[in-house]
């Protein structure tokens, strides 16, 4: 017998801290496994994308798909959702291959996401996890870039990780800074601040989250200070600049960013190797690092790789892509959850 969920009636229910654990648990099965999970693919026809996450974790007895479509457009240098269908979880028992559920739509982690805004929530747990592998322990200023859905959620996010005791966030309309200041101060007990000058929020920043929509660089690396860690969203747009016959690769950081970075982690290499994702893919073609200096989070979860070593290194977290691993994890907890609580219909 497998469950039928609807996302909406776990809300609630999920702490940010059980979540983050599931994920990290998700890409140490990757990094253990990694013949059991693939990268994510994504299938695009002009404006249309469709996106399947596959994979499983092992210790955690769970395997499947996470999937969703989406209809946006790309203009003025930002990438903007049209459309986007509730997403889905398909998941099955790993020992037994029986069906185990489904549930319908992202998780309710955040309790401020509107109904409508409930997609994606589940990459600040991603970037929670890869974060909390590289940032100094005493991270206390977080530096936002981004003033939307994911720089709340990131907000959020950072601060179940770190002891962190006031925000800076920067994003190009004052609008959109007032709005969001109002909005966040009212769910977080420490100053949340807004700044005009993008330069000004990263300066004696320990944490800075980009979490922005740009197409264009928003972070420079002459701005970096030792010390300082940087967590990136920004995903490749590899389908795009093909159908759209677009001159130059998405880009959230300069190539300074990278050149600076002592240590860079993605979720996965090859992920940004076959979506040539800008931020990577044109500092790394141009010579300035190459792929076997980039680490991947099941490298450091499982011993293979080391975290940051010094108070002082630049460390930057390129959060490429939520993976099948991070997805079945959660799909996992949502389980247990489920039939605690008695929620679902029994298929
Ligand atoms: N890595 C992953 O797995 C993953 C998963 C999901 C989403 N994402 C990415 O997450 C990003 C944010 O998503 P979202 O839903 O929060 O988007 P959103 O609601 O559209 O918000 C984007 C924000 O970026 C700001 N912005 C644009 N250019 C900027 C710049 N140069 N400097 C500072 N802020 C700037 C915008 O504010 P202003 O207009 O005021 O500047 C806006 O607040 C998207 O790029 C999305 O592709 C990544």
């Amino acid at each position: 017998m497998a469950l039928l969920i609807d996302s909406r009636d776990l809300a609630g229910l999920i702490s940010i801290e059980d979540a983050v654990a599931a994920v990290r648990q998700g890409f140490t099965d990757q990094g253990n496994t990694p013949s059991y999970s693939a990268l994510r693919v994504r299938m695009q026809h002009e404006d249309r994308r469709l996106t399947v996450h596959p994979g499983g974790c092992p210790s955690l007895k769970i395997a499947g798909m996470f999937i969703h479509a989406e209809r946006f457009t790309f203009e003025g240098n930002a990438q903007q959702y049209n459309g986007a269908g509730r997403r889905v979880y398909v998941a099955y028992d790993s020992e037994t291959a029986e069906h185990k559920a489904i549930i319908v739509g992202s998780l309710p982690l955040f309790a401020f996401d509107s109904f409508e805004e409930s997609f994606a929530t589940e990459t600040p747990i991603t970037s929670a996890v890869g974060t909390d592998m590289l940032a100094r322990p005493d991270c206390k200023i977080l530096a936002l870039y981004g003033t939307g859905l994911q720089a709340r959620r990131h907000l959020i996010a950072m601060c179940a990780i770190r002891p962190i005791e006031e925000v800076r966030v920067y994003s190009r309309s004052a609008e959109n800074r007032a709005d969001f200041v109002a909005f966040m101060q009212g769910q977080v007990d420490i100053p949340v601040r807004a700044v005009d000058d993008p330069q000004e929020a990263a300066a004696g920043a320990d944490l800075i989250c980009m979490a922005t929509n740009t197409n264009i660089p928003a972070l420079f690396g002459d701005w970096l200070e030792p010390g300082q860690h940087i967590t990136s969203i920004v995903n490749s747009n590899k389908g795009v600049k093909e159908q759209a016959k677009l001159a130059h690769a998405r880009r959230e950081l300069d190539d300074e960013v990278i050149r600076r970075s002592d240590i860079i982690l993605v979720n996965v290499r090859e992920q940004s190797i076959v979506d040539e994702h800008g931020d990577l893919f044109e500092p790394i073609e141009a010579g300035i690092t190459s792929w076997d200096r980039i680490i991947e989070m099941g490298d450091i979860l499982t011993g293979r790789a080391e975290g940051r070593t010094s108070p002082d290194q630049i460390t930057l977290f390129k959060q490429n892509s939520d993976q099948g691993v991070g997805y079945m994890a959660l799909a996992g907890l949502v389980c247990d959850i489920a039939e605690r609580n008695k929620i679902g219909i029994e298929i």
